[in-house]
């Protein structure tokens, strides 16, 4: 595994970001990219694999145990209707339980030998562990403290990921309830570190800082999203790229409807507004209106949220968008990825 990966990893980013391209220019340009299986078929994960021609990671979510209050789901559904009114949708009926095809897509990481399994939201089965391994696949487990990385541990993986608070998208966190995004990067890699001898990555933070504090890699998103062979959506890329000018009034001429993103939208904050999972994204209208009040519950949020952040999307408006994004938002620049993995060694 340590042959396989580089200093700078280009993290899985499901909803779209994630392409095969954007996997191959990291390779061409010294770095290792990662594809995002979560929430794809089957079919269109293997259309990825196929797609790709460079060594590749391939990034799965291991599916939640099930919610320990399904009433608190129904509430929150009550409390979006304004949303699905707003977006003249329908909220579907509350759907507890989705594995995303786990067995499914473990049967196709298998199949095609992928050359490095990462694993978030959870510890994969010990079978599924040593399935990948039998065949060739080097298996990373996603942590965000030392107590998670030692659970991870008995499994057996080759190594882990150390995700930090300031990390944009989900967090990883095994207990959502409590998960608050307040510890840095350097802070978890020190205590995955304190608990294991296994290669250790970094997430969330500065590669250079990290890569000197021990990380054997740095995986990076949020860099990455305005990248010209990333598949972020246009209303992500308008807001990152016009961030706080965009307050109070929409662009000029521009398809981005910025009525309601505040003066704020340029922080980021940790929510389970949109999927039930705490993650970090900027804020807006919809995380400010409707943090306090989400529950803990993936993927039932997920699934409820979906059709608010699909009218959305379609209307570009990014009022009531999931616009994940890390601390180091700001520092996103749009280009070629190999000019970003360049500037990413110097931050
Ligand atoms: C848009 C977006 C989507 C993400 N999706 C995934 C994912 O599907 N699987 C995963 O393990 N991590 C995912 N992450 C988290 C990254 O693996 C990584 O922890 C994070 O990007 C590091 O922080 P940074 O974004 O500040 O670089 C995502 C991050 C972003 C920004």
């Amino acid at each position: 595994m340590l042959d396989l990966l580089r200093p700078v990893v280009v993290a899985p980013m499901a909803g779209g970001p994630s392409t095969p391209e954007l996997v191959d220019a990291a390779d061409r340009a010294g770095a290792f990219g990662f594809l995002a299986a979560g929430y794809k078929t089957p079919e269109a994960v293997e259309a990825e694999i196929r797609a790709t021609s460079s060594p590749y990671g391939l990034n799965l979510f291991v599916p939640m145990p099930p919610l320990a209050d399904p009433g608190a789901v129904e509430r929150y559904r009550e409390v979006l209707r304004p949303e699905a009114d707003r977006y003249e949708v329908e909220l579907p009926p509350v759907r507890l339980t989705d594995d995303d095809h786990f067995a499914a897509k473990v049967e196709l990481a298998v199949t095609h030998r992928v050359p490095l399994v990462s694993f978030t939201f959870g510890v994969p089965p010990r079978d599924v562990v040593r399935a990948l391994r039998a065949a060739g696949s080097a298996v990373l487990i996603t942590v965000t403290s030392g107590d998670e990385a030692r659970q991870a541990l008995t499994v057996e993986p080759d190594g882990l990921i150390a995700q930090g608070g300031g990390a944009g998208g989900h967090s990883s966190t095994f207990s959502p309830a409590a998960y608050r995004g307040d510890r840095s990067a350097a802070d978890v890699l020190a205590e995955v570190r304190a608990v294991t001898d296994r290669p250790v990555v970094a997430a969330g933070g500065s590669t250079p800082a990290l890569l000197a504090a021990g990380a054997v890699a740095v995986q990076s998103g949020t860099a990455f999203l305005l990248a010209d062979e990333a598949g972020t959506r246009p209303a992500q890329r308008a807001v990152m790229l016009l961030g706080g000018s965009l307050s109070g009034g929409s662009l000029s001429g521009g398809s981005l409807s910025g009525k309601s993103l505040s003066a704020g939208s340029r922080q980021t904050v940790v929510t389970r507004a949109f999927t039930g999972q705490p993650a970090r994204a900027l804020r807006n209208r919809f995380v400010d209106t409707y943090s306090p009040l989400a529950p803990v519950g993936y993927p039932a949020i997920h699934h409820l949220t979906a059709p608010i952040r699909a009218a959305a999307a379609a209307r570009d408006d990014a009022s009531a968008l999931n616009l994940w994004a890390g601390v180091g938002h700001a520092a996103a620049r749009p280009g070629p990825v190999a000019a970003l993995i360049d500037a990413l060694n110097d931050r």
